[in-house]
């Protein structure tokens, strides 16, 4: 498990290693728009401000998964205890 931090308003939601982060954050009652789901569509792509990104999806380029600055949360986790994302 790991922690997405809103950087709004500085909640903590845990992300056990059984749900997507998309669930976690619309389980605390926040909506993120998505469409696939299976990280092909980039619908619902999230700005990350901090932490490590651990990228599953297949929308962004190499590239763009290096700078962790975005990521899918339908699919993609954290590689360590928290990502801050831009929420
Ligand atoms: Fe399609 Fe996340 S919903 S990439």
């Amino acid at each position: 498990a790991f922690q997405v931090e809103l950087a709004s308003n500085g909640k903590h939601c845990e992300v056990p290693a059984h749900q997507t982060v998309l669930q976690a954050l619309r389980a605390h009652g926040i909506a993120i728009l998505s469409s696939c789901e299976q990280g092909v569509c980039g619908t619902c792509l999230t700005r990350v401000l901090q932490g490590e990104c651990d990228h599953r999806d297949l929308y962004l380029t190499d590239e763009e998964k290096a700078k962790h600055d975005q990521f899918t949360p339908c699919c993609s986790r954290a590689k360590g205890p928290v990502l801050v994302l831009d929420l």
